[in-house]
């Protein structure tokens, strides 16, 4: 799909760092869904989406969803559905190419349909994308300038001062890699289609926030809350139960003066809450499977129970709209620490999003580990496909 680059190639040397176009990336590319297929796609309430205009007015966005859409002859018109990935297998299985990247920074699948001279205008992105030419063509200019000064006022990001270095025209099947603020502009030439495969990066203050929010779930299990909420394996930490001690305090004339006693017992007990690694695995964990808002698991039909024993047939594969991760021991699945150790089949089932019914027996999962797998084929989290 890189051309004649490797996924070890491409990371060094354009991943983050330059833009790649790839003629035929996929020979022959015909995309599962269609221009009128994405043109329903919109109508539906769970999609999001967005239409993108511009006149003599200037630039005009609408939000979705949409029954009625501008002319297929009327020119200069987009539409944008996100979260394509959540909503059709195909897309989802197109994303899961992209996996020489970590699902940790996978995002989502976009799908643009145009009509000729429809774009969103020149802008620039803070994440990494691939832009997959499905059908029609597109004119994209790209530029890494540094003024990424925004034409102020408007319902969208449109650069005030965009100098294309760059012009290439996409036919299907052609894909174009843009590192994060490189700015670009696709135009459509004539009807066309678009997939970008976008990418998600934490920022710093999420990073931080996030690890001081598991932080404060750890004081708490610790305080002995027993709420259930953070006990679940329980969590490593010191003992902080222990109260604030002001033995030897001196009789005070300002007793509405803050003691400097408890600005020290404040700052000693947030060092003793450790940032360990387990932590950090603990939060990312949890927050990188966290489904996304377009994710809608079908209830599985409760037919199959695999204590009862597990098929000698067929295999398992989870959802399109799982998110599966793992580190040293630990398991996610889906927002939730999973109750169980990531034995080795666990991580091939997350690595390759699937294993046959044969994996599975050969592992010879504890009753535990059937238990849980009964339970995600319940909340139609994992499927079992006969064959
Ligand atoms: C598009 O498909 O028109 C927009 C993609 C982008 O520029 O980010
Ligand atoms: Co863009």
């Amino acid at each position: 799909m890189l051309g004649n680059i490797s996924p070890a190639d491409f990371m060094r040397d354009y991943w983050q760092r330059k833009p790649l176009l790839i003629r035929q990336a996929i020979p022959g590319f015909k995309p599962s869904l269609s221009i009128a297929d994405i043109k329903d796609l919109v109508k539906r309430e769970e999609v999001e989406s967005r239409l993108i205009w511009h006149d003599d007015e200037g630039w005009h966005m609408k939000t979705g969803p949409f029954n009625r859409l501008p002319g297929a002859r009327k020119p200069d018109w987009t539409i944008l559905a996100q979260n394509v990935d959540a909503h059709d297998d195909n897309m989802a299985a197109l994303m899961h190419q992209f996996r020489f990247i970590s699902d940790a920074r996978l995002d989502d699948v976009m799908i643009s349909i145009a009509t000729e001279g429809g774009g969103v205008g020149p802008h620039f992105d803070s994440y990494d994308v691939f832009l997959l030419q499905a059908a029609g063509q597109r004119r994209w200019r790209i530029s890494t300038q540094e003024d990424l000064s925004l034409v102020p006022g408007l319902p969208l990001k449109i650069l005030a001062n965009f100098q294309a270095e760059q012009e290439f025209v996409l036919e299907p099947g052609d894909m174009l890699y843009l590192p994060p603020h490189v700015a670009h502009d696709g135009v459509a030439q004539g009807d066309c289609m678009t997939i970008s495969i976008g990418f998600r990066a934490p920022t710093t203050g999420a990073l931080a926030r996030g690890l001081l929010d598991a932080a404060g779930d750890q004081i708490m299990a610790r305080l002995g809350d027993d709420s259930g909420l953070y006990a679940n394996p329980p969590l490593p930490g010191p003992v902080l139960a222990d109260a604030y001690k002001d033995r030897g305090a001196v009789a005070t004339t300002h007793p509405a003066q803050l003691p400097d006693g408890l600005i020290d017992a404040a700052l000693a007990a947030v060092q003793r809450v450790a940032f360990t690694p387990e932590l950090a695995e603990r939060f990312l964990g949890q927050w990188l499977t966290e489904p996304s808002r377009a994710a809608w698991f079908e209830p599985g039909d409760h037919s199959l129970d695999l204590a009862d024993g597990v098929p000698s047939q067929g295999r398992f594969v989870l959802d399109r709209c799982t998110r599966m991760m793992y580190r040293g021991t630990s398991l996610f699945i889906n927002g939730e620490v999973a109750p169980l150790q990531a034995e080795d089949w666990l991580k091939r089932l997350a690595d390759e999003r699937g294993l046959t019914a044969s994996e599975v027996n050969r592992a010879q999962p504890a009753d535990k580990a059937l238990d849980m797998l009964t339970a995600w084929l319940d909340d139609g989290w994992l499927q079992y496909l006969p064959d």
